[in-house]
């Protein structure tokens, strides 16, 4: 199964991911563009455990200097799960096809959500669909956006996360992170504490 990924906002260079070219809205991004953030809403509600409601996926996309990453496969993916091509099944950049192009019928697998201060950036949320998790595509997008925004000149990336929440720690863990501080009781719907981490360049 190949993927794919989007740079909703067209803040990212279209050499920068692999070195292979990320597609361009066309000119009926308006149309996309309400598609791409009903299916990253129906995704979020379906993985993720803090919710937001639908006005700030729209909010998110006007702010200045936020980032939208979005991976994608093709429809014909959408009614099985799909893996990739290690013999786990895991995703790897061989996995990325960068000619595959983005339309109505493809399936969003995964999406990453960032807003750039200065030379910092602060993950907002990363969500990989439920059936497509533990197997790589989470990584890929954290690995592209780190590279992209690093050569952009970004030092640090911050980010809060559920202290029970280990996929999520493990992943940013694996990418450098580290815990600086916690937040107790930051999570209001179950009282939670919330881990603080940071990765310098
Ligand atoms: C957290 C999340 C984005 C990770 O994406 P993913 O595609 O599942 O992650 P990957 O497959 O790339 O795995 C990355 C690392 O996470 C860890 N990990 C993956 N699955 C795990 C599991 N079941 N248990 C513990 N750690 C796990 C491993 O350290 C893994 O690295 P490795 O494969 O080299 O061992 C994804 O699980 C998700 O969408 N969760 C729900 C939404 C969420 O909680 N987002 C985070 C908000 S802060």
């Amino acid at each position: 199964m190949k993927i794919n990924f989007l740079d909703l906002k067209g803040f990212v260079s279209p050499h920068a991911i692999n070195n292979s070219q990320v597609f361009s809205p066309p000119p009926e991004f308006q149309t996309l563009t309400e598609y791409i953030i009903k299916e990253m809403f129906d995704l979020h509600m379906q993985s993720s455990q803090t919710v937001w409601d639908r006005k700030m996926f729209d909010d998110e996309l006007k702010r200045e200097g936020s980032g939208f990453l979005i991976c994608y496969s093709d429809g014909a993916t959408r009614e099985t799960d799909g893996g990739g091509s290690s013999p786990a099944g895991k995703f790897n950049a061989h996995d990325i096809d960068a000619s595959m192009k983005f339309d109505l019928m493809s399936r969003i697998i995964g999406f990453f959500i960032f807003y750039n201060v200065l030379d910092e950036m602060h993950i907002l949320d990363i969500t990989v669909a439920n059936e497509m998790q533990s197997k790589g595509i989470g990584s890929l997008m954290l690995d592209s956006v780190i590279k992209i925004n690093a050569g952009r000149g970004i030092k640090d990336f911050f980010l809060e996360v559920r202290t029970s929440n280990l996929k999520a720690v493990n992943l940013y863990k694996k990418f450098g992170f580290k815990i600086f501080m916690l937040r107790k009781n930051y999570y209001e719907d179950n009282g939670e504490d919330a881990l603080c981490m940071v990765k310098k360049l």
